[in-house]
């Protein structure tokens, strides 16, 4: 079991206030993902679940059972920083088995946990050595294997790729995705890394300011941002938002505003398309644009486009047969406004 029901979850250092009234439910065995800007609460409200952190005002409950009064150890919950932190003079084993005889385990069962846990992560043979004979990835398993061997209801992972290169991180997403179904152990788990988020969660918090703006499955959060913050934060390169355009609107401004938000709602004052449903073509036949910067990726190019009485760029996203496009040439824009979204005043979707 591992439900976590968070009942208006309350921060505040004196005057200010950091989580702002939380209200969600984590489903016994589910991957939730919590993403948002800097500061914006995610490491707090993680800390607060698992006990470091006093909370001001709300509930948490695991399994149903109130844990406010908890110490963390009595929670069942265990935590993965982005610093792994792993004790220098122990091995990894002992590192590993560390909690477990802190918390009286005898030695045999001691090792049987530790040697399942290394098999899980697959690093069996590294059990004899100390942390300063391992790679960051390594490590980061060793952390996570202090984790495991703890039996706990829920993970809550703080950051704990963000120290890892690129090409490490993706191998660790797909190994923590394959853990969560051969354990089945609810998951928390804190990232700033939107590929990360999207592939990793069964459901998505997105964080601003303290409270949660929407709770949903990633490709949910895609097609059906709540509102511009949601729309913003999910997607990368992020969605353009193009104004309704005043009185004194250029042809061009117009010309895209009808493309775009020609079928949207009435209340709608702000579209937005994300930058691969954006296609290029020859300047005659689309909304006329002029190049400022090109990003050739090789399998894929993103491409910033000034349009006459725009303040923004606008940046589409597009395959390698643009890869000789070059800034200061003059191109044409073909949104495609089925995947359009609109927003009201409040920057709320319209339906
Ligand atoms: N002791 C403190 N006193 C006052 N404010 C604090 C204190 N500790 C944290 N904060 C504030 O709480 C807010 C939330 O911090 P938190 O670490 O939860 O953010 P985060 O979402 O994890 O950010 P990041 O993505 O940068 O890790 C921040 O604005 C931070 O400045
Ligand atoms: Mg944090």
């Amino acid at each position: 079991m591992g439900q976590v029901r968070l009942s208006g979850l309350r921060k505040s250092y004196g005057d200010t206030h950091v989580i702002k009234g939380i209200d969600l439910e984590v489903k016994d065995g589910e991957f939730l993902v919590f993403v948002g800007p800097s500061g914006c609460g995610k490491s707090t409200t993680l800390r607060m679940i698992a006990g470091l952190e006093d909370i001001s005002g709300g509930e948490i409950s695991i399994d149903g059972q109130r844990v406010n009064e908890l110490r963390p150890a009595d929670r069942g919950t265990a935590m993965v920083f982005q610093s792994y932190a792993l004790y220098p003079h122990m091995t990894v084993a002992e590192n590993m088995g560390f909690a477990l005889e802190m918390s009286g385990v005898a030695k045999a069962e001691r090792r049987l946990q530790v040697g399942r846990a290394a098999e899980i992560l697959r690093i069996t043979e590294l059990l004899a050595r100390y942390p300063k004979e391992l790679s960051g990835g390594q490590r980061q398993r060793v952390a996570i294997g202090r984790a495991i061997v703890r039996k706990p209801r829920v993970f809550l992972f703080d950051e704990p790729l963000s120290n890892l290169d690129a090409a490490l991180r993706v191998n660790m997403r797909i190994e923590l995705t394959r853990l969560h179904k051969e354990l089945g152990t609810t998951m928390i788990y804190v990232t700033h890394d939107q590929v990360e988020a999207m592939t990793m969660g069964d459901r998505i918090a997105v964080f601003n300011k303290g409270h949660v703006e929407q709770l949903g499955a990633p490709m949910a959060l895609y097609t059906r941002p709540a509102n511009e913050f949601v729309a913003t934060f999910i997607g990368a390169p992020r969605i353009n938002l193009v104004d309704r355009p005043g009185a004194d609107a250029s042809a061009a401004h117009r010309a895209l505003w009808a493309a775009v938000a020609g079928q949207a709602p009435a209340q709608t004052q702000r579209a937005g398309l994300r930058p691969e449903h954006l296609r290029l073509v020859a300047a005659a036949q689309g909304i006329p644009a002029r190049v400022a910067l090109a990003e050739h990726l090789g399998d894929s190019s993103i491409i910033h486009l000034r349009v006459d009485g725009l303040a923004e760029l606008l940046s589409a996203k597009v395959g390698a047969e643009h890869g000789g496009i070059a800034a200061g040439q003059d191109v044409g824009l073909v949104p495609d406004a089925a995947w359009a979204l609109a927003f009201d005043a409040e920057q709320r979707l319209a339906a």
